[in-house]
């Protein structure tokens, strides 16, 4: 903390500050696709002993920039940690993904929960964070995360994945009173967590409300954004991001929240995010994730493509979504050389 940052262009782009070019970073490049990561994941017990482990964490949160040459580093950890802090804990389950043994169906259940105390129930995050800003000493910005209320809530209600999500939504219309105050304890939970982030030296924070994509226009108006709105009032010390996934009929709504970087996926285009965002927020994106299965000569042209589409200013060059595990490492280093040569 207190060190002054070599690389500040992607706190300059969230800001809508002249750069030089987009920063690049990509989502869910720590883990996943090196061949370094698998090395210390296998070397411990499993994926939430990693987590857990602050020294480990930093150091697989550092691995993208020594390896891959981003402009962010993004700290390791998982958006389950808040349902665990609440009282609600996960298994991850090698190859299928996240799995709570219990959920949430009624109301006793939500009244179990606690706010999460981010000092007592999350230090390890903080601590990885520690660990991480010293070790990067101000070479990129770091990223803090949480999941947004709504994905949250999915997952505590529903227990794991699911391609409906049709526990989730039932719950909006049966019992939406309900659906309130877990979203309303999952938001306080999130402030209070991100704020410890913050504290601990994050420089940034991104919310991911990977689900977005699954409600209706009306009910995403009505269950998700007043808590992002909530959490983006709060946090007032960094830089805000939204990705909201799949969510192209909230972007008007989303631009008036508080937050200063819209994450846009695949689907939607940056000149029509454009004109319904204004010229306010920063937006982040959005290459479909499949073009790094593409020839290099393929990965330039499209990465070119999507830059000169956003323009150069007021963009933060990403996937649309999270970087897929069988992704050839040298192919997203690719793109990230493509982004870094452009000229516009
Ligand atoms: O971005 C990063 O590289 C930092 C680490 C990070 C992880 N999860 C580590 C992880 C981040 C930012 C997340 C966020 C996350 N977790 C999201 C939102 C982003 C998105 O992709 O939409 C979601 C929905 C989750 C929940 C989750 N965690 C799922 C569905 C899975 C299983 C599938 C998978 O591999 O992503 C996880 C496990 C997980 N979280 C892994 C990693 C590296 C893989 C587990 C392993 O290493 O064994």
């Amino acid at each position: 903390m207190g060190t002054t940052l070599k690389n500040d262009l992607l706190l300059r782009a969230a800001k809508g500050e002249q750069v030089e070019r987009p920063p690049v970073w990509l989502m869910r490049q720590a883990g996943r696709i090196l061949p370094e990561y698998r090395a210390v994941r296998d070397s411990l017990k499993d994926f939430i002993e990693l987590v857990k482990t602050p020294e480990r964490a930093a150091e697989v949160t550092i691995q993208p920039v020594d390896i891959l040459g981003v402009d962010a580093a993004i700290i390791f950890s998982d958006i389950l940690v808040i349902p665990e802090a609440m009282g609600l804990p996960y298994e991850m389950v090698e190859k299928r993904g996240p799995f709570f043994p219990k959920t949430i169906e009624k109301e006793e259940d939500i009244k179990k929960l606690k706010v999460a105390d981010a000092v007592s129930d999350l230090a390890y995050v903080a601590e990885a964070i520690r660990i991480t800003k010293r070790e990067l000493a101000g070479r990129v910005p770091l990223i803090g995360f949480a999941g947004a209320p709504f994905t949250i809530f999915t997952y505590m209600v529903e227990g794991s994945g699911s391609k409906t999500f049709s526990k989730a939504r039932r719950m909006m219309y049966q019992a939406p009173h309900l659906a309130h105050a877990l979203l309303q304890k999952i938001t306080d939970s999130t402030i209070n967590y991100l704020k410890e982030q913050i504290k601990a030296g994050a420089d940034l924070i991104q919310l991911f409300d990977s689900w977005a994509g699954i409600l209706t226009p009306e009910h995403y108006q009505e269950f998700s954004i007043p808590y992002i709105a909530q959490i983006c009032e709060a946090i007032d010390e960094v830089p805000k991001t939204v990705f909201a996934k799949g969510a192209f009929f909230a972007r008007k709504q989303l631009s008036q929240t508080r937050c200063d970087v819209i994450g846009l996926d695949w689907t939607m285009s940056p000149q029509e995010s454009r004109q319904i965002i204004g010229q306010n927020k920063t937006l982040q994106g959005n290459l479909d994730p499949c073009v790094l299965y593409g020839s290099y000569e393929v990965i330039r042209k499209e990465t070119q493509a999507m830059l000169a589409s956003f323009g150069g200013q007021r963009h933060i060059a990403n996937l649309g979504h999270g970087v897929y595990p069988d992704t050839d490492p040298e192919k997203v280093r690719c793109f990230i050389e493509t982004v870094k040569e452009w000229q516009n």
